[in-house]
Parts: structure tokens; sequence; C-alpha cells
């Protein structure tokens, strides 16, 4: 974690996400133009991650949640998966006591079931161990799908219907949003994917409603404290109207002095 975060002139505190969602896509590119196996561009990621973490505490950015593996990527070759859940696995290993050393408090989201129970045990020592700390939530979306969320939150909201618990007609946005992944997080204002492509492959449909989209061609691996720097100023310069007027948000900021 040496990478020396630059300056910026133009973003301020309080234009700073609140959260932040990347895919982390590319590595498999980047270790494929180095003449090298796929698994080689992860495990090279696996350090930005420790990067991007780092620039989030350094900023004071609360919440920070990572894709790392989606549901449909069990179907990838299963050399490359088992490759990724040992990597997996090595990491839980080797970071969460310096995790836990900067206050961070590491969480994971998806099927847990679809998981090994050795990396299942890992996440929920790691969990339970980092729970109590408030620098940065760290989130960990592993065999998760935005489309298995909704359908979890539906699951869970029919069982609690069928029990006599929820009323059916009770049921609103804030009664699914309760039931979602990332619940007791606010939502991401920050997207970033890396690696060229212009998708969401099924990350947080529910929670990136209103977040502020921003892509890089860089590719995982590459991924630097500039690039950081770079899509904080853009957001920075958005202007989120979240359905209002141009004019009504102006006001709304003068109003807020
Ligand atoms: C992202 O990199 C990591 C995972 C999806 C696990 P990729 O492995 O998708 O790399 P590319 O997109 O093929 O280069
Ligand atoms: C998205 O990347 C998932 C992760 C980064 C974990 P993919 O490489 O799986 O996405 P597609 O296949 O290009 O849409
Ligand atoms: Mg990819």
């Amino acid at each position: 974690m040496t990478d020396p975060t630059p300056a910026s002139a133009d973003a301020d505190a309080s234009d700073l996400p609140r959260h932040i969602a990347i895919v982390m896509d590319g590595n498999g590119r980047w270790a494929q133009r180095r003449g090298r196996p796929r698994t080689f561009g992860h495990r090279a990621g696996a350090k930005t991650v420790r990067l991007c973490v780092r620039l989030c505490l350094e900023r004071h950015i609360p919440a920070l949640t990572l894709f790392a593996f989606s549901s449909e990527n069990w179907k990838r070759p299963r050399e490359e998966v088992g490759a990724l859940m040992s990597l997996f696995m090595r990491s839980l290993d080797r970071e969460v006591d310096e995790l836990h050393e900067h206050g961070v408090r590491l969480r994971f989201i998806g099927e847990r079931a679809d998981l090994s129970p050795a990396i299942r045990k890992r996440m929920e020592l790691g969990e339970r161990r980092t729970a109590a700390n408030t620098a940065l939530q760290l989130t960990v979306a592993i065999s998760y799908g935005g489309r298995w969320d909704i359908a979890q939150a539906a699951r869970q909201l029919a069982q609690e219907a069928a029990a006599g618990r929820l009323d059916p007609a009770a049921i609103d946005e804030a009664a699914v949003a309760q039931r979602m992944a990332l619940a007791e997080l606010p939502p991401p204002d920050l997207f970033i994917r890396t690696g060229g492509d212009r998708r969401i492959s099924n990350f947080l449909l529910w929670q990136l409603a209103y977040a502020e989209l921003w892509f890089t061609d860089t590719l995982w691996p590459d991924f630097s404290a500039t690039d950081m720097q770079h899509a904080l100023d853009d957001f920075a310069r958005r202007e989120r109207r979240f359905g209002l007027t141009g004019a009504q948000c102006a006001s709304g900021r003068s109003l807020r002095g």
C-alpha cells in the first residue's frame, strides 16, 4: 500500500460519496496480455482491493462494496472457479487482522449455501471479529447476483406473510428495501466499473437505482489512486437530481447555504 494518493483541487469533503460500489473487472485480460493464466490476474487484482480499502479509509468514505464473484461466475471453467475460491480463502486468512486493526467492518453478501464450509467458516469468523468496527463498512459480494437478492427478499416477504406476521397490502418499497442486502447502509452513490464494459452484470440492481455510474477502460489490477481520484472528481461535478428539476436542486442547495 505505497501508492501516494494525489490531492485534488476540485473535490471537497461534502462532495464525497458515502458509499462506493465497484465491479472489479478485467483481471483475466490483464493476465492474458502478459501471456499468463487468468488466475495470475486474479491474484494481482487482490492487491488493488487493498489499495481501494486504504483510499476509502484515508478519504473517510464510510462504505465500500466490492463485486468479487457473481452468481453467473459459477459457470466459468472449474479450474478458474477453484483458483478463485482458494484465493478468497487465502485472502481471508491474510487480510482480516489488518482490516480489524484499521477499524474496518467486513461483511459478505450473496448465496452462502453455494460456498464451501471452509470458506463460510472464515467469512463468519471475519464478520464476527470485525463486527464492532466503524471506520469503514466493507462488503464483499461473493456468489452474489442482483436478481438473487431481489428473489431472496421476495421469499422473506412471502414467508412472513404466510406466517401471518405481515399484511401483503403493507408491502411497499421500504418493506422490500429492508430485506435486501446492504439494507443498513445508505445506497451506493457512486458505481465504478473497471475493464471497459459499460454494464451492471447483475450487481446491485435494486440498490443502484440512483447511483452515479463511472466507467474506465483501466483493467482492475492497474486501477490506481489516480483513477479513484478521477472517479471522485467526476462524481463531485455531477448534479444529482433524483427526479427533481435542476432549478429545484439549485434552490435546495442555496437554502442549505
Ligand atoms: C473480474 O475479472 C473478476 C471476476 C469476475 C471474478 P474477470 O475474470 O472477469 O476478467 P476479464 O473481464 O475476463 O478480463
Ligand atoms: C462482473 O464481471 C462480476 C465481477 C466483477 C465479480 P464479469 O466479468 O463476470 O461480467 P460480464 O460477464 O463481463 O458481464
Ligand atoms: Mg470480466
